[in-house]
């Protein structure tokens, strides 16, 4: 008995990355990330049916103007939240300028966008639709393309029922932004790990955890999403080439036509990022490794080594949580009132 509580306490205190016990790792990480909570349940008929809701209005590509794309075109909530694509391919087979970040867990970011110009999902929900590039959309076609169909318009007055005009352009950004709430992904095995299940991380894992703490990630990359709360230049010590920070996209420079805002960017959320590449606003990393080293480089002065790299990237893949399962809506029939598509 004497010999089992030994070794039962050495396990405890055995250093599981330099300078941490498991404990005291957890400890140190609680003081930066927090756990992903399921989404809770409709708190009443309403957020249901606006749910409901805004799951037809994510799938549906008639909302688009060709008729080919919707939310989920680019954010297939089947593969992460993404396209997987560098850039995304919407109207017309244009290339946009920017990669596709994931929809899952963007509710916990402080705003949305690479650069953050949309204050929260119902105001980035207006974007996309209208945008040349990804939907070319207009508002007034998209209420047009609402009204003639009977089972949405059924659907907007249970969701917005004391409202006059239940069919809206906001309304329609507000319905898709209470779906995206529920694109959540729980149960990661970092987030298992740091609830107390001490075996739900391998050892290469904390000690890339460790690193990610102890080299500056954490100081980004925090919170609950692992970073989406502010704004960095890419390049805090060493620029980029173009290949990777291509210089016509400033970043929040033109959000906000401030010169220390120059190729700032939101520091982006890694929750789920080893099933996001490619890597960075621009697409142009595929390997999650090189994309662990540019950071070194770019943004702590820090050539890391295999090894680190290595550990670290072990950890990032801690943080894919279970995806949600979302059911493909039955989307109501065209009528003849219904605008036909644009090529
Ligand atoms: C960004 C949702 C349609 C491509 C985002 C973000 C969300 C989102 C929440 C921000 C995520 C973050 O900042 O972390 C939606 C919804 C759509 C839609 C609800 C339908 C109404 C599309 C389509 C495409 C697309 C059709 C591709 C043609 C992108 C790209 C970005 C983005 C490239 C980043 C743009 C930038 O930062 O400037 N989307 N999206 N999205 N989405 Fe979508
Ligand atoms: C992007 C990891 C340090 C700010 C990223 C991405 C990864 C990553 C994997 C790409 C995510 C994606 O494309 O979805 C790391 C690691 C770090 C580190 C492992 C430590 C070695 C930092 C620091 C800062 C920072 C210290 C702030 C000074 C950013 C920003 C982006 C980003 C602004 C977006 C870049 C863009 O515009 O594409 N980070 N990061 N990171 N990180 Fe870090």
């Amino acid at each position: 008995a004497l010999a089992l509580t030994a070794g039962a306490t050495s396990a405890q205190e055995a250093e599981v990355a330099p300078g941490y016990t498991d404990a005291a790792l957890r400890q140190a990480a609680q003081d930066s990330f927090d756990v992903i909570l399921p989404p809770a349940p409709a708190a009443d008929g309403i957020e249901a049916a606006r749910r409901e809701l805004g799951a037809m209005l994510f799938f549906d590509p008639r909302m688009s103007s060709s008729g080919l794309f919707s939310c989920q075109t680019c954010h297939n909530v089947g593969m992460g939240g993404v396209d997987a694509l560098p850039t995304s391919i919407g109207h017309g087979w244009q290339k946009g300028p920017r990669n596709a970040p994931t929809v899952y867990n963007a509710l916990f970011n402080a705003a949305q966008f690479w650069d953050g110009r949309a204050a929260d999902l119902a105001e980035q929900a207006m974007g996309p639709v209208q945008a040349a590039v990804e939907m070319n959309n207009t508002p007034e076609q998209v209420v047009a393309t609402l009204n003639s169909m009977d089972a949405y318009r059924e659907a907007f007055v249970a969701s917005f029922p004391d409202e006059a005009e239940p069919v809206s352009f906001a309304n329609f950004a507000t319905a898709i932004a209470e779906f995206e709430e529920t694109l959540v992904t729980p149960g990661a095995d970092f987030d298992r790990w740091l609830a107390g299940d001490a075996d739900a991380m391998t050892h290469e894992q904390k000690r890339g955890l460790a690193l990610f703490m102890d080299s500056g990630c954490s100081a980004c990359h925090s919170g609950v999403n692992f970073g989406g709360q502010d704004y960095h230049p890419f390049g805090v010590v060493e620029r980029p080439g173009a290949d990777v920070l291509p210089e016509g996209d400033r970043g929040r420079f033109a959000v906000t036509a401030t010169a220390g805002d120059d190729y700032v960017f939101r520091a982006a959320p890694l929750r789920n990022v080893a099933l996001t590449p490619p890597y960075f606003h621009s697409g142009a990393v595929w390997s999650l490794e090189e994309a662990v080293h540019i950071m070194g480089t770019s943004q702590l002065g820090a050539d890391l080594g295999e090894p680190e790299i290595a550990a670290i990237t072990a950890f990032l893949h801690s943080l894919t949580g279970e995806a949600p399962k979302v059911e493909h809506p039955v989307l109501p029939p065209r009528t003849a009132e219904t605008p036909q598509p644009t090529p």
